[in-house]
């Protein structure tokens, strides 16, 4: 019965927020599969049967933030904190190139011992080293003016989830410090200086609803990403959050549908968390239309500490495990880990 709001999203790539709404309250085994099957020819149509490849460095767990559901943030007193110097992240970044990974994530918490300048050093040291690779930050919320500076020192990627476009949902899961304003100024000024921009949300948050999903929808259709990060709620022990229910499997990858017949050039992932509350998260999400994985490239003494909900996969592995074990779950289901920037379709450095 839904077969014809799907067929109209997969023909203008919008919906109206009652249409998002009703996909979503009224979704069905039936039409679910119809959708997946679509948003998954879409994503061959564009990047076949390839599955780019990001290696994430989790270079510091500090954060000033004290984001509701974040195992990292500020008041978690049991947060075993952790930064790498830039010699440790260069190394994560050789052992990633022999992988043949030529897009490096540095992500970390808002942690301002790491400043403007050092972030731009640490950028310009890989940008150097690795002339053929992309790089791509995901530091948080920071002055057009560090954004500027990161844009050239080198770095081409920014990844930065909006967490939600609704005003009063946002304010829920953040402390009143953090605003969806800035929130969203940071991600036009990362687009307008010409970053390649990652939003997002999370599947499932708490107090969310399927209106609230659907205001996402539309204010990513406005903001028009290049890459677009969701994944499920997941609890963590330590947080006020710790007895919500989590996001569920089926909703994300419904999402991650709708997603891909949104937006069919988008780099969109199957995420970390996708793949924790599932086995087979990660596989289910590229059938669902993802076309990006982020495998971590983090040192394996500290793994274990960038931990923003209870239950991460992979905190035991060494990178090279990782790898291969993701190469290998790809294969099995007919898609190919490839050496390749893996830039937005068109996107040029100006
Ligand atoms: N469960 C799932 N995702 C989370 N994130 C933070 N905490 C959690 C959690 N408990 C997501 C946020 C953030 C990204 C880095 O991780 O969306 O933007």
């Amino acid at each position: 019965k839904l077969q014809p709001l799907i067929d109209k999203l997969h023909e203008n790539h919008i919906l109206s927020a009652t249409e998002y709404v009703e996909l979503l309250e009224q979704r069905n085994p039936e039409d679910t599969e119809f959708m997946r099957k679509l948003a998954q020819e879409e994503a061959q149509k564009v990047f076949g049967n390839r599955i780019y490849v990001r290696g994430l460095i989790e270079f510091s767990n500090y954060c000033r933030n004290d984001c509701l559901y974040c195992g990292i943030r500020r008041s978690n007193a049991k947060a075993d904190r952790y930064r790498l110097t830039k010699e440790e992240i260069l190394a994560c970044c050789r052992a990633g190139y022999g992988f043949g990974f030529r897009t490096f994530v540095l992500q970390s918490g808002e942690d301002m011992g790491f400043s403007a300048e050092t972030i731009c050093d640490i950028v310009k040291s890989i940008r150097t080293e690795f002339p053929d690779c992309a790089i791509t930050l995901s530091v948080g919320e920071r002055s057009r003016e560090s954004y500027e500076a990161f844009y050239r020192a080198g770095a081409e990627r920014y990844l930065l989830r909006h967490e939600t476009a609704s005003e009063a949902l946002y304010e829920k899961l953040h402390p009143k410090e953090l605003t969806l304003a800035n929130r969203m100024r940071c991600l036009r000024d990362l687009k307008d200086i010409g970053f390649q921009v990652g939003a997002g949300f999370m599947v499932g948050a708490p107090g969310q609803t399927v209106e609230h999903l659907a205001q996402d929808f539309l204010y990513l259709a406005e903001l028009k990403p290049h890459m677009i990060g969701i994944g499920p709620f997941i609890h963590h022990q330590d947080t006020p959050f710790r007895d919500c229910p989590d996001g569920t499997l089926e909703m994300t990858l419904y999402c991650l549908s709708i997603l891909r017949l949104m937006f069919p050039n988008v780099l969109l992932p199957a995420t970390t968390a996708l793949g924790t509350i599932d086995p087979r998260g990660r596989e289910l999400g590229v059938e669902a239309g993802a076309n990006v994985i982020m495998p971590s490239l983090s040192p394996k003494e500290v793994r274990g500490k960038y931990l923003l909900y209870d239950g991460k996969i992979c905190t035991g592995e060494e990178a090279a495990e990782c790898h291969a074990c993701l190469e290998n779950r790809m294969k099995y289901i007919g898609y190919q880990i490839v050496t390749d920037r893996g830039d937005y379709p068109g996107w040029t450095r100006e």
